[in-house]
């Protein structure tokens, strides 16, 4: 059976995929190519429930609590940081959930409010995590 921190690990790469397939999505709303509205609803549900309610609640409830009582600071960074973004996150996917809907309900016209709400989350959700917090938890938590 794998650690927490492992899984945890494999679900934010799981996350980089669908965050890098959100980038290329972009790119081609951008370039005035059709994007299906459907794909879109798909992306809000996979944020919603594997992003928020599965993964980010794993580690607010578990890994958060764990590497406080480790002696990491509540506050500031990595934790404070990665708290914020967490809810950054919830705002950015309600935006996007609206911009998909209102895209939708245009028959693909209305795709400003679209693109920038993917690009907002397209830059927020692979960084910090991946690449200077991860390696530093789990180092704390399995040692
Ligand atoms: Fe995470």
């Amino acid at each position: 059976m794998e650690s927490s921190t492992v899984a945890l690990e494999h679900e934010h790469r799981i996350v980089q995929k669908v965050v890098a397939s959100m980038a290329m999505l972009t790119d081609e709303l951008t370039e005035g190519k059709t994007v299906k509205s459907q794909l879109l609803k798909e992306i809000v549900e996979f944020l919603r429930v594997f992003v928020d309610q599965c993964h980010h609640a794993k580690e607010e409830k578990y890994l958060f609590p764990l590497l406080e009582q480790r002696g990491v600071p509540a506050g500031g960074c990595p934790l404070g940081a990665l708290k914020l973004e967490h809810e950054k996150g919830r705002v950015l996917v309600k935006q996007l959930a609206e911009s998909v809907d209102a895209f939708a309900g245009s028959g693909g016209a209305a795709k400003d409010s679209l693109i920038q709400s993917l690009r907002g989350l397209v830059e927020l959700y692979p960084l910090r995590e991946m690449v200077c917090c991860w390696p530093w938890p789990m180092r704390r938590c399995c040692a």
